[in-house]
């Protein structure tokens, strides 16, 4: 990795955590860029012009995954004019988060930015974005286009979908108005041990939702890049829904534990008919021995499923007793599926046998809720 820099600020001194005292005008701005030099050129003196004018001293932290488009060039022409570092990542593969965290961890001033180095965020928003970290207001800002007074410039009426649709998939986990947001300043204490680990670009909303600090969302202007392309494809794409689900796990673990079980019971369904009708339709077997080995072979791989996925964090040691219980909390299960069933046709529907399917599945989902809470605590229990 090369790096050069010309800084004329000093380091700032050590801060207390999620305390709300003024910082001073200070920010580091970290760029990542790759393949940006033609828009460097144009957006280096424009933050320069922005942040004077508003009174802020600043650090500029180009990380650069080695693009070889005139972008170390260009920072040696403005190196003398303007405050600048340039960090040459030369690792493969290339990667937005892990150039925006090499930028952050090293931010010498108070308060750091992250901002795209193409003008789709407008360096005009930076005194908006960095004014309440400073003042001691909030710990973070993000950039939102889908707040009042935000927007978006000449976008697709499929783009905005896809936007829109993208940060619905967050909703669960933050309440931000647009999770999907590159834009963002906080105070440089709190992230600078912060353990994170995006899995995709959104490193702002992993940022939100670990940091646990006060979130202030600032109205921006998202606007077309001013040259070049979007780096944004269907990897990232793929990656972002990785990067959720990984986020989904962290906040709220046990809701994502029977996301997973239902779908490994959905699994062994699947298992159990298919194993069910080979018995039967290829080797002739008796339809009560076909189902007694399809339910072993269904109870089996969901077993390891469970132990392995739906409850690895909980390290289970033991095989035979935590299989012997797991069998036992779906045998009982079973007769949970059978209770509520008749339950439901005897009695509180009082409608014999026509609504059975109905109260089958409700049989179903109440044996799935114990199963459950049966295998998390009797079966994997630590
Ligand atoms: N170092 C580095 N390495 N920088 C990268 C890489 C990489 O692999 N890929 C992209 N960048 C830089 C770009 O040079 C640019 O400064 C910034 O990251 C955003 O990349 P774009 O390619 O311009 O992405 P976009 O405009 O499609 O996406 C932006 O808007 C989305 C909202 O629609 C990003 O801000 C997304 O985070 C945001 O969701
Ligand atoms: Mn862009």
């Amino acid at each position: 990795m090369k790096s050069s820099s010309k800084l004329s600020h000093s380091r700032s001194s050590p801060l207390k955590k999620l305390e709300s005292f003024p910082l001073k005008k200070e920010v580091s701005v970290v760029l990542p860029v790759y393949q940006e030099a033609k828009n460097l050129e144009y957006l280096i003196p424009e933050i320069d012009r922005v942040l004077v004018e508003s009174e802020v001293s600043y650090e500029l932290i180009i990380v650069d995954d080695n693009s070889q488009d005139g972008t170390e060039e260009l920072v040696e022409k403005l190196i003398s004019k303007f405050p600048l570092n340039l960090i040459v990542r030369e690792v493969e593969p290339r990667s937005l988060e892990k150039s925006v965290l090499k930028g952050l961890s090293l931010a010498r001033n108070s308060v750091s930015v992250v901002m795209d180095a193409d003008f789709s965020h407008p360096p005009a928003f930076l005194p908006e974005m960095i004014m309440p970290i400073v003042s001691g207001d909030a710990d973070i800002t993000v950039g939102s286009r889908y707040m009042k007074g935000g927007g978006i410039e000449n976008w697709s009426f499929l783009r905005r979908v896809s936007s829109r649709a993208s940060g619905f998939l967050a909703k669960g986990i933050s309440k931000l108005s647009d999770p999907t947001s590159g834009f963002m300043a906080v105070r440089s204490s709190l992230v600078s041990d912060l353990p994170v680990n995006p899995k995709s670009w959104k490193v702002v909303l992993e940022f939100v939702i670990r940091l646990n600090g006060r979130v202030k969302e600032v109205p921006i202007v998202f606007c077309d890049r001013r040259f070049g392309e979007s780096k944004l494809d269907n990897g990232v794409k793929l990656a972002y829904l990785r990067h959720l689900w990984s986020l989904y796990e962290l906040r709220l673990p046990t809701v994502m534990e029977l996301v997973k079980f239902c779908f490994v019971g959905l699994f062994g369904l699947t298992v159990d008919t298919t194993v069910l009708v080979a018995l039967v339709e290829g080797f002739g077997v008796g339809y009560l021995l076909a189902a007694s080995l399809a339910f072993g072979v269904a109870v089996s791989c969901n077993y390891f499923l469970n132990r392995f996925w739906t409850f690895r964090k909980m390290n289970v040691e033991s095989f035979l007793g935590s299989f012997f219980s797991y069998v036992s909390v779906c045998g009982i299960g079973l007769l949970v599926r059978l209770v509520v069933m008749s339950l439901l046709l005897s009695s509180a529907f009082n409608s014999g046998e026509k609504f059975y399917l109905l109260a089958s599945l409700m049989g179903v989902a109440a044996a799935t809720i114990f199963n459950f809470i049966g295998s998390k605590v009797f079966a994997f229990a630590k």
